[in-house]
């Protein structure tokens, strides 16, 4: 419950606030680890590791309903399973999980080489290039097409992840009129592949059995939709991100040049100090008490996992990035019930993404300033 001597701090972790949001995380490690934020209605934000653990596993107290996403993806549909607590989730989890298995994620690895080095070859002889279509079009190709999505529309799918992603913080409104799109665009697919199915993962789901029945058009497209969205954008991001602190540190892109066995250590660093999600939102189902501080049924819990990668008793010199880090416990991908379906996939996504860039251009520079965050141009240049 908040009450007059409650903690606050003016915690976001969307738009421009992303370009402070690590020095407010030493702050708030160091004055404020539970604190109350005003934005998007008012939330609590948890930065410790140890707090956020324990509320990933703790689905008695902490909900995911009516949403993880805060603000929302312009949707108030669940989206399965991200939304849906415990006994159910189990169920979607169980369709789910084997579509990205170890093996399958590792059949797609030389397709995500074509495809990487396909679009290098569309920039070949360039003297700048944006890095961020690189960045955003090896995911989106390489899930998309594993899915079944219509890859001719990938300049759509673009747009719309933009607009339902990354303009919702600024104008919800934005967001709402592009979900409305996809679920319209998605409905139509689902109904074209019940009649004519593919080899892909939206067909294989139309035949799945959750518990002895099979998933109806409406939770399909509550599916298809999370898939979407997550798919793309945060796999986008670190790639983004990473080829951006590359370009700021040569004597470290350098060293992956010569010992390209080190990227997927290097990954894992980025994932750590730079992920794309750095936050996502809980409620309250029960009073509790976190550090101290007392909490009402209702409220919203924001899990920073940014924060907690960044927390001073888990990582030494937190804030230093360390693309050799030896013991990196990140929980980008959380940890709980809801740990993300995708890391099998994101991170090698991530590796190949880096290698074949790397590898095509060993130096290579920013040629404008630009923040670390979102997957907004990112214009390299190319040294000899
Ligand atoms: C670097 C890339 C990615 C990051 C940082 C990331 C991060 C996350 C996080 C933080 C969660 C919530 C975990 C929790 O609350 O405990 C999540 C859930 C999820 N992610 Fe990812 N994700 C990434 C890529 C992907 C990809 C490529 C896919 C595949 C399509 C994907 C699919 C999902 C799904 C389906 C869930 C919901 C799982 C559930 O609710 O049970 N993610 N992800």
């Amino acid at each position: 419950m908040r009450q007059e001597n409650s903690p606050r701090f003016d915690f976001d972790f969307h738009g421009p606030a992303l370009d402070t949001i690590f020095d407010d995380y030493e702050t708030m490690h160091e004055q404020c680890p539970v604190s109350w934020s005003e934005h998007y209605g008012g939330f609590w934000t948890l930065t410790r590791m140890e707090d956020i653990r324990n509320a990933e596993h703790d689905w008695d107290t902490f909900s995911v309903a009516p949403s993880m996403i805060l603000p929302s993806f312009g949707t108030d549909r669940p989206l399965i399973p991200l939304d849906i607590d415990p006994p159910e989730l189990l169920g979607y989890r169980q369709i789910l999980l084997p579509f990205f298995s170890p093996n399958r994620m590792d059949a797609l690895l030389p397709r995500t080489h074509d495809i990487a080095n396909e679009l290098l070859d569309d920039v070949a002889g360039q003297d700048v290039f944006d890095a961020s279509v690189y960045a955003r079009m090896v995911p989106a190709m390489v899930f998309g097409e594993y899915c079944g999505f219509p890859m001719e529309d990938a300049a759509k799918f673009d747009q719309w992840v933009e607009d339902i992603v990354f303009a919702r913080s600024d104008d919800e409104s934005v967001a709402r009129a592009a979900a409305e799109e996809v679920y319209d665009y998605f409905r139509a697919l689902i109904t074209r592949r019940r009649l004519e199915p593919g080899d892909d993962v939206l067909s294989a789901l139309l035949q799945a059995d959750n518990n002895g029945r099979k998933l109806d058009d409406e939770e399909m497209l509550d599916i298809v939709y999370l898939l979407f969205v997550a798919g793309l954008e945060t796999t986008a991001g670190t790639i983004r991100v990473a080829l951006w602190y590359l370009a700021q540190h040569p004597e470290l892109l350098k060293t992956l040049v010569t010992d390209p066995s080190l990227i997927p250590t290097a990954t894992e660093e980025f994932l750590r100090a730079l992920s794309p999600v750095q936050a996502m939102a809980r409620t309250l189902k029960i009073d509790t008490t976190i550090g101290g501080v007392d909490m009402k049924a209702g409220e919203r819990v924001v899990l920073a996992f940014g924060a907690a990668n960044r927390d001073p008793e888990i990582f030494e010199c937190p804030h230093d990035i360390q693309l050799d880090r030896a013991s990196n416990p990140h929980i980008s991908f959380g940890v709980g019930a809801h740990r993300c379906l995708g890391s099998n996939l994101a991170r090698r996504e991530v590796n190949v993404a880096l290698e074949e860039f790397i590898c095509r251009h060993p130096r290579f520079e920013l040629a404008e300033p630009t923040t670390w965050h979102g997957v907004g141009r990112l214009a390299i240049r190319p040294l000899s």
